[in-house]
């Protein structure tokens, strides 16, 4: 048998000589044969700019102009400035081995045209409008000196109170797969070349990090790698499907080891059965911050992480400090810095960098390119379809000529809009909800309560600002902010109907204020145009066809609340009081306030029943799941059918409900259309107890609505 396989690695090493090398290879052996180690280590190493957005502040231009030149820095990142980074480039193609710089941004919902934040963007359920606001975004990034971004983050989170929820698409792993794709398309084009308008992803934070421990951030994750698979991973493995350059390691642990030292994770799950080739960077720190997680010292953590996989430190100065004397000490081999270092430049030379290093750094673009009317055209017309109407009594749309008072600590807050990681943001020329209410009605006034009285309507901006949500910023109860409540009382005192317009990064526990208010529509940050976009929305021109993307809870001691969670061996009504010996809260309903799917409209729709081509399917068959969809109101109307399965019996507990499929159709006011969904064995299938991707024969639900709660099931039978 070990003799076999030895023929077989014999063989396999000759078919490997036998291939001609690409050029790309040729290129970079020439070049890797000229390099010092330092100089290897140099390109494994990333540095911010002078900027502390994310972490203590540990580097300043001089000393990074420094390590440029002394060879010690691969790549900078955090800034936009053309001017800066060819200065900058220009040093490193001076520098010893004069290999270009690669140069990184946290551009994560646009540059300086803000779309609404990622969580906003996947409430749109619309794959086509995601790649766009990454198109947008990288050609925004790519005329301002950047070829890299920090993005997508495509981490899959059930909680909350975790703040960097709103940088992701939500909690479910079929859609978040979905929007994935998109954002790498969107960002890097469809082929895997870069057009100087293209730019490299890096997707985040692989792996789990939605997942941290009662959502506090950086805290450990604790699942097993079934539920991580099924539940969580589908995002990072569509990304690396869909040609993905890079990916950043979280700061999180898996099964007791901190992800950016994880051989499961990057070296066997993202390199060895997902096929994904690209080079894979640490978080900020995230290699030293090992240490605290009490693996070892600066040298021990560097080597460890560089063996299971990372191939570049950002900010840590691990590899580049320690590598070399754990090379001398046999601890690390050349063949492991070599490989990290190649995929690095593998990175530069599929980017262009090699054949022009000052691709990305033209002056000229930004003037034209950056900011432009297109771009804030499209950002309005994005931020109309990432607004989820949760309650209206009837009150709106809005009539323009109704005298309107527009209050709240919102209301005239363009950073607040503008949400998390938007650094390269003009809040300036952004327009506030004041501002794009005002534009259209004739009778707006602001701004107390005392004012409001003699309104028509009130409407109350509420919710978040942005520092809110996003990183460091987890937060243990998740009602409104500050005396906002006692607001809202006020307002519903005067007697005059309250519109509330919810500004926030994560989902919030709002129990009182749907009972309280006639209307709430939650435009969460929504971006550079976010005043337009959602006066556009209020007085109906546009009509909100948003659903959410997260359940939003009751209370916090709900949490983690999530719509596909397992039915338990005691299984309780979701709106049903407390009961003895099931499972279920003495004090609070199962089921959240706003389920995941669910979103209002203007219009009313009604669905057909669910109908089958085939109540029995072979595994290798395929059966299509269809539904009359009718538009029952006055206005044309954009409707998003969902269609949720449940396999029954298996040989490992599943979901009671799983997403997988979607469409989002446009049905004129009294049209009907018909939604078709095809299923194969793959849509059916799970990760079972061996961590086999499996579709087991036996009765399924096939589910379809207009969200996760509200469903009508056909029977499918596998054979
Ligand atoms: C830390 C954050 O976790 C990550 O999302 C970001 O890309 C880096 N800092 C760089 O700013």
């Amino acid at each position: 048998m070990k003799h076999k396989s030895l023929i077989l690695a014999a063989l396999a090493l000759t078919a490997a000589a036998c291939t001609p090398k690409s050029e790309m290879d040729q290129f970079i052996d020439s070049l890797m044969d000229r390099m010092t180690l330092e100089q290897k280590l140099g390109q494994m190493n990333l540095h911010a700019v002078s900027w502390a957005g994310t972490g203590a502040k540990l580097s300043d231009e001089d000393a990074n102009a420094q390590a440029i030149r002394e060879g010690r820095l691969g790549g900078l990142f955090g800034s936009g400035d053309v001017e800066y980074l060819r200065q900058m480039q220009e040093i490193a193609l001076e520098s010893g081995a004069g290999i270009p710089l690669i140069t990184g941004m946290d551009v994560i919902h646009g540059f300086q045209t803000v779309f609404p934040v990622p969580l906003a963007l996947s409430t749109s359920w619309d794959m086509d409008l995601i790649q766009r606001t990454a198109r947008i975004a990288a050609t925004e990034a790519s005329a301002s000196g950047i070829n890299w971004v920090f993005s997508p983050m495509v981490d899959i989170c059930r909680d909350a109170r975790w703040g960097r929820i709103v940088e992701g698409g939500g909690e479910d792993p079929y859609l978040g797969g979905e929007i994935a794709k998109a954002y790498v398309r969107g960002y890097q084009g469809d082929d895997d070349t870069y057009d100087d308008h293209e730019v490299m992803v890096c997707v985040k934070h692989y792996a789990l990090y939605g997942a941290a421990e009662a959502g506090r951030d950086y805290n450990s994750v604790f699942l097993d790698r079934q539920e991580a698979l099924n539940g969580y991973m589908r995002p990072y493995q569509q990304a690396a499907l869909a040609g993905a350059g890079s990916y950043m390691s979280s700061f999180n642990e898996f099964e007791g080891v901190p992800a950016s030292m994880n051989h499961y994770l990057m070296n066997e799950l993202l390199r060895g059965t997902w096929g994904f080739n690209g080079f894979i960077v640490s978080d900020y720190t995230a290699v030293s911050e090992e240490i605290a997680h009490g693996i070892g010292d600066l040298q021990e953590v560097s080597a460890r992480s560089l063996q299971a996989g990372l191939d570049m430190d950002m900010m840590a100065d691990g590899f580049v400090g320690t590598l070399e004397k754990s090379l001398q000490e046999g601890r690390v081999s050349m063949a492991d810095i070599d490989q990290a270092c190649r995929r690095i430049l593998e990175a530069k030379y599929k980017l262009g960098l090699f054949e022009d290093p000052f691709r990305y750094l033209d002056p000229s673009r930004a003037a034209t390119e950056v900011f432009s009317p297109e771009h804030r055209a499209a950002a309005r017309e994005v931020a109309r379809q990432c607004q989820v109407l949760l309650k209206n009594n009837g009150i709106l749309p809005l009539r323009k000529d109704a005298r309107i008072a527009v209050v709240g600590p919102l209301a005239k807050n363009p950073e607040a809009l503008a949400g998390t990681w938007s650094m390269s943001n003009h809040n300036a020329e952004s327009v506030t909800l004041f501002d794009g209410i005002a534009e259209v009605s004739r009778a707006t006034f602001a701004e107390t309560v005392a004012q409001a009285r003699t309104a028509d309507v009130i409407v109350a901006c509420v919710g978040e600002t942005e520092d809110m949500s996003g990183e460091a910023a987890s937060r243990s109860d998740i009602s409104l902010p500050g005396n906002q409540r006692e607001l809202l009382k006020a307002l519903k005192a005067t007697g005059k109907p309250v519109v509330m317009v919810l500004v926030t990064g994560r989902p919030l526990a709002l129990v009182e204020e749907d009972a309280m208010v006639d209307a709430i529509l939650n435009v969460w940050a929504p971006g550079t145009e976010g005043g337009h976009a959602v006066a556009d929305v209020l007085f109906g021109d546009v009509n909100p066809s948003a659903k959410l993307t997260t359940s939003f809870p009751r209370s916090v001691g709900q949490l983690p609340l999530y719509y596909n969670h397992k039915n338990t061996g005691r299984p309780h009504g979701e709106y049903e009081p407390f009961k003895k010996f099931v499972s279920a809260y003495l004090d609070e309903l199962n089921g959240p306030l706003y389920p995941f799917g669910y979103g209002l409209s203007y219009t009313t729709y009604a669905y057909s029943p669910v109908t089958l081509s085939t109540s029995e399917m072979p595994l290798d068959g395929t059966v299509t799941a269809s539904v009359t969809v009718t538009n029952t109101g006055s206005r044309d109307g954009d409707e998003i059918v969902q269609l949720y399965i449940h396999d029954i019996y298996a040989s490992s507990t599943r979901p009671v409900k799983e997403l997988k499929g979607f469409r989002k159709v446009h049905i004129p006011a009294g049209a009907s259309v018909q939604v078709d969904f095809p299923l194969t064995a793959e849509d059916l299938s799970f990760y079972n107890h061996d961590l086999k991707w499996v579709c087991e024969k036996g009765d399924f639900d096939i589910m379809i609505g207009p969200n996760s709660r509200d469903l009508q099931p056909a029977r499918l039978t596998v054979r």
